[in-house]
């Protein structure tokens, strides 16, 4: 089974979690992707969506799925998204695709966030996946400057401006042996928009897509 397969595998033990009548909150990725698609198949049966991305939103509408404001959505009560890692506590990283401060908004505004990956993003520890940092353009070196002092290694994901106007820092190197800690740390940086930690705001069920079907942690 590819990688690709495993994570339409997740996605489609994700849609057991879609209730008659919810507004869902949609991620952003390719393992989001599958969960639009298959989503596609049950629209008369949801309220709406909510996107983490313009992207995700286009790929909502395409279906004729339709997307709201979260601000008229309100409250949601699920989310369903992919992640880069995650370790057995469900704590994250997630950005791979640029989107983590709506993503973060969208899983903070919801009861019930669901994840969605292949198994292969199941880790120890997290931050081999180089963690995303969304930072306000003008902080650029100065955040730069703070990353290399925690030990890690920033890179500019060069051509890429995130749906805010922003840039992303890639960091390396980085072992994330207090997820809530490295979150809080890098929040409280003047010029950082969101860090792609999401432990203060954990996946509350991992469903982790494998040759053998969907295994489900939570
Ligand atoms: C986007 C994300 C994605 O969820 C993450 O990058 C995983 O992507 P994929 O499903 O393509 O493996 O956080 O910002």
């Amino acid at each position: 089974m590819t990688q690709d397969e495993m994570k339409k595998a997740a996605a489609e033990a994700a849609l057991e979690y879609v209730e008659s009548g919810m507004i869902v909150g949609i991620g952003t990725g390719s393992t989001a992707n599958h969960f639009i698609d298959l989503l596609a198949g049950v629209k008369g049966k949801i309220d709406g969506t909510v996107a983490s991305s313009i992207a995700s939103a286009e790929r909502l509408e395409s279906h004729g799925i339709p997307v709201m404001d979260l601000n008229e959505a309100g409250q949601l009560s699920l989310y369903v998204d992919g992640a880069d890692e995650s370790d057995k506590h469900l704590n994250l990283i997630k950005g791979g695709g640029g989107a983590l401060t709506r993503e973060k908004i969208v899983a903070g505004a919801s009861d019930k966030f669901v994840c969605i990956a292949d198994e292969t993003k199941l880790v120890d520890i997290l931050g081999k996946f180089p963690l995303p940092v969304e930072v306000i353009p003008m902080a650029r070196s100065y955040i730069a400057r703070e990353i290399v002092k925690l030990g890690g290694q920033p890179e500019l994901r060069e051509g890429f401006t995130t749906d805010n106007g922003n840039i992303i820092l890639d960091v390396h190197n980085l072992e994330i042996m207090e997820p809530v800690k490295m979150e809080d740390h890098f929040n409280s940086l003047p010029g950082v928009v969101t860090v792609g930690i999401f432990a203060r705001r954990p996946a509350d069920v991992l469903i982790l897509g494998t040759p053998d079907g969907a295994r489900v942690i939570s």
